[in-house]
């Protein structure tokens, strides 16, 4: 349905402004997403493009996804082609707004798979933990609850049988106490399978607690899922020979250890770790919004890992072993290849289609999830290799040319060419931008009335 206003809706808006203050009427939430967006048009008196560029055929999706959908936030989706995880060449869908991060991750994705022999991995198995607290329990309620720990499983077959059939689900409780907050605390731990698996273990905690309130004689705070979590762990490793790390001005092995000392660096330092792990978690997240999985979920995991020590800390190891550098990151990863926004999404089909081209590599979770822990690795050694050589910005700048280019109305064939004359100045600001790109047009222009030769040509997709 085309987004527009017929009288009836002029009429609505119009009784709606006379009710409304500030801005909003007060039932807006409720309105159907057109009306929605209608509504906004009106008040902030947007043109048709502006309104388009949320809009689209995922309306009706974001719609159902969910509560009070306005529209679509599209981000740029891009592929880190060529990383060879565990003898399996992977292309790596992400979703992203950064503009260095495919690229980096494309960089060292790619040398590790040429000179290292690729990524390789461990994974701990899919299991979620979920916590039930019980508030003020008796004494002896840990070993009543122990005790019964065949009925409260039983009280979860039901629910938890669609995992048991895929060779998942129950995997146990134990019991632990907070002594100075008088609660103890019941954990439940559930294979969950190729699901991140929130849904099917938080409803499984909630139907412990009548039966743990019974056996404990306390009250429950609350039953949740722990989105630490602890045993759905991957971990990613590679060896590259260090000769093929020279960046001027250092050798391979001057780079290797200069790498090395970077990470000592973000071990010692949080300032610095919290950056590093940053860097990391770039490509993490852009794979898990790309497969329409929880990015929250996965970075709040990450970082408390990071902290698991007691003190906030670089997630990656570095050694030099002979004439190798050997990299290692290990991370808990709740994600899921079914279930969730993955299964709902159109575009987490497609990326998911792309992460699992090749046919004889399972399509699972664990996959997804060790792939994760390898492009984090490939993307922290992209960022410290730049970083200890000839520093971030240099790439940065050239991408940010690209933007400037299309901030200042250049399009198409435009764009490349103006980003290389604005890194060729090494001017990087919108005037220096609308400047280059007046003189390429008449440049353009000129060339084109006079007889033609060879030359830049930026095409015919001038924006007039
Ligand atoms: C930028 O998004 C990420 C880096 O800052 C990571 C790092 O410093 O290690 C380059």
């Amino acid at each position: 349905m085309a987004d527009r206003i017929d009288d009836r809706q002029d009429d609505f808006f119009s009784r709606t402004f006379q009710t409304v203050s500030p801005a909003l009427p007060r039932n807006f939430r409720k309105l159907p997403v057109r009306r929605k967006r209608e509504l906004l048009r009106h008040l902030l008196e947007l043109d048709p493009g502006e309104m388009e560029s949320s809009g689209g055929d995922l309306l009706d999706l974001a719609d159902v996804m969910v509560e009070s959908a306005l529209g679509v936030m599209p981000v740029p989706l891009g592929v880190a082609p060529g990383f060879l995880v565990d003898d399996h060449i992977v292309h790596i869908p992400l979703a992203v707004e950064e503009p260095s991060v495919i690229a980096a991750a494309s960089f060292a994705g790619q040398l590790i798979a040429r000179r290292g022999g690729g990524f390789t991995t461990t994974g701990t198995g899919q299991v979620m933990t979920a916590q039930i607290a019980l508030d003020q329990p008796l004494p002896g309620a840990e070993e009543a609850i122990s005790g019964a720990e065949r009925e409260l499983h039983k009280t979860l077959q039901g629910i938890l049988a669609p995992m048991t059939q895929r060779g998942g689900g129950y995997r146990g409780i134990e019991v632990s106490r907070l002594p100075e907050e008088d609660m103890l605390v019941v954990y439940l731990h559930v294979d969950t399978c190729d699901a991140m698996g929130a849904n099917i273990i938080n409803t499984a905690a909630e139907a412990l607690r009548a039966p743990l309130e019974r056996l404990s004689g306390g009250s429950v705070l609350m039953a949740i899922l722990t989105n630490a979590a602890p045993r759905r762990r991957a971990r990613a490793s590679f060896s590259i020979p260090l000769r093929h790390l020279a960046r001027p001005p250092f050798d391979g092995p001057l780079m290797g250890e200069r790498i090395v000392r970077a990470n000592q660096f973000a071990r010692a330092d949080r300032l610095r770790a919290v950056t590093h792990n940053k860097g990391i978690m770039n490509g993490i997240s852009a794979l898990a919004t790309a497969t329409g999985n929880d990015t929250r979920a996965v970075e709040a995991a990450a970082h408390a890992h990071a902290s698991r020590s007691g003190a906030y800390r670089a997630l990656t190891e570095y050694r030099i072993s002979g004439d190798h550098l050997e990299g290692e990151l290990e991370l808990p990863l709740a994600l899921g290849t079914v279930g969730g926004a993955t299964g709902l999404h159109p575009v987490s089909s497609l990326s998911l289609k792309i992460l699992f081209m090749d046919p004889s590599m399972e399509r699972s979770a664990s996959r997804l999830g060790r792939i994760a822990v390898a492009l984090g690795l490939a993307q922290n050694l992209a960022a410290l290799m730049a970083l200890v050589s000839e520093g971030i910005q240099k790439g940065h700048m050239r991408q940010h040319a690209r933007r400037l280019a299309w901030a200042s109305g250049a399009r198409h064939e435009e764009i490349p060419l103006l980003a290389e004359d604005l890194w060729k100045q090494g001017v990087f600001n919108l005037d220096a931008a609308h400047r280059l790109l007046q003189t390429l047009r008449a440049d353009y222009q000129n060339r084109s009335t006079a007889s033609p030769g060879p030359g830049r040509t930026p095409g015919d997709h001038h924006a007039s």
